[in-house]
């Protein structure tokens, strides 16, 4: 695995005095994090946690050429009750992160939701699901392919924040900078990937409409991938598999702890995850994920 970027890559480690003054922030606050009948706004974090806020704004503001902040040191719940065997959706019992989470997104840009998605929750709780074990979602077992968050959609988010709540040693977060790999290829390969002809093959035989992996946003550009994309024609095959090489080359490995956080540039960054062995008893991986458009893309 190559060294990551360090340009695009920022880490703050949290105090532990930070660390137990937001644990104690989060108890007293009800919010609206599940279900799609919520309040727009969170709480601002409070004072002894500004390194953290101003890291968040800043990463909001760079969205584009943001890449990855990883932060460490958060408190997960004492009280985490065991990794739920059913979807979230069907639960939805605040944990206590919710405000940390929710307060985060606010300073990234905007946290959204879709209501076709866990039910139109803002806050997300991701973990294995017998049922899902062989199928390509957050809820698998099998190794997570590589994407965008919910990519080619009109309202893909900007952003992702994910908090680890229970870690499993054996599963390793993926991610990779296109910028990085946009970098090192030539412009017959960049032009190809401009251009409409990247499509996902359906199960009743047909494809989506074609869409550039690459597209001009605001004098940056914003890429959209999953493995499972194809090229409409021959002529972008190889594109693809450049791209597609160029990423296993340059994807960076991260085993996430308890308490740690990932910001994510989803214009820019794809992410998947390792197969593990989940056991299913309550002991699984937990994290929590929320989705976030950009400030300057509201209204
Ligand atoms: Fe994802």
């Amino acid at each position: 695995m190559p060294e990551p970027d360090t340009r695009r890559r920022e880490r703050l480690d949290l105090s532990w005095e930070t660390a137990e003054e937001l644990a104690e922030w989060c108890v007293p606050l009800p919010v609206d994090a599940y279900g799609d009948a919520h309040r727009a706004t969170a709480e601002p974090l409070p004072a002894a946690a500004s390194q953290l806020a101003r890291a968040a704004a800043r990463f909001g503001r760079d969205l584009g050429e943001a890449g990855l902040l990883h932060v460490t040191g958060v408190l997960p719940p004492p009280t985490l009750p065991p990794t739920p065997g059913r979807p979230y959706v069907e639960l939805r019992h605040p944990i206590g992160t919710e405000p940390l989470m929710l307060a985060l997104g606010g300073l990234v840009g905007e946290v959204i939701s879709f209501a076709d998605w866990h039910g139109g929750d803002r806050v997300q709780n991701l973990y294995p699901l017998r049922a899902e074990a062989a199928r390509q979602n957050a809820s698998n077992a099998v190794y997570l392919e590589m994407h965008t968050e919910t990519a080619f959609r009109p309202n893909t988010p900007d952003a992702l924040i994910l908090l680890c709540l229970r870690p499993d040693p054996g599963a390793r977060t993926l991610v990779c900078d296109l910028h990085e790999v946009w970098d090192g290829l030539d412009p017959a390969t960049r032009g190809a990937l401009a251009e409409p002809a990247f499509a996902f093959h359906l199960p009743d035989g047909t494809s989506t409409e074609p869409k550039p992996v690459a597209t001009p946003r605001g004098g940056r550009l914003r890429f959209n991938y999953a493995d499972a994309l194809c090229a409409v024609d021959e002529r972008h095959r190889l594109p693809l598999r450049t791209l597609r090489e160029g990423i296993l080359a340059r994807t960076v490995e991260i085993t996430l702890r308890a308490g740690d956080l990932l910001f994510l540039d989803n214009l820019h960054l794809v992410h998947g995850r390792s197969g593990y062995g989940p056991r299913y008893d309550g002991t699984d991986r937990w994290l929590q994920r929320c989705l976030i458009r950009a400030a300057a893309e509201r209204g």
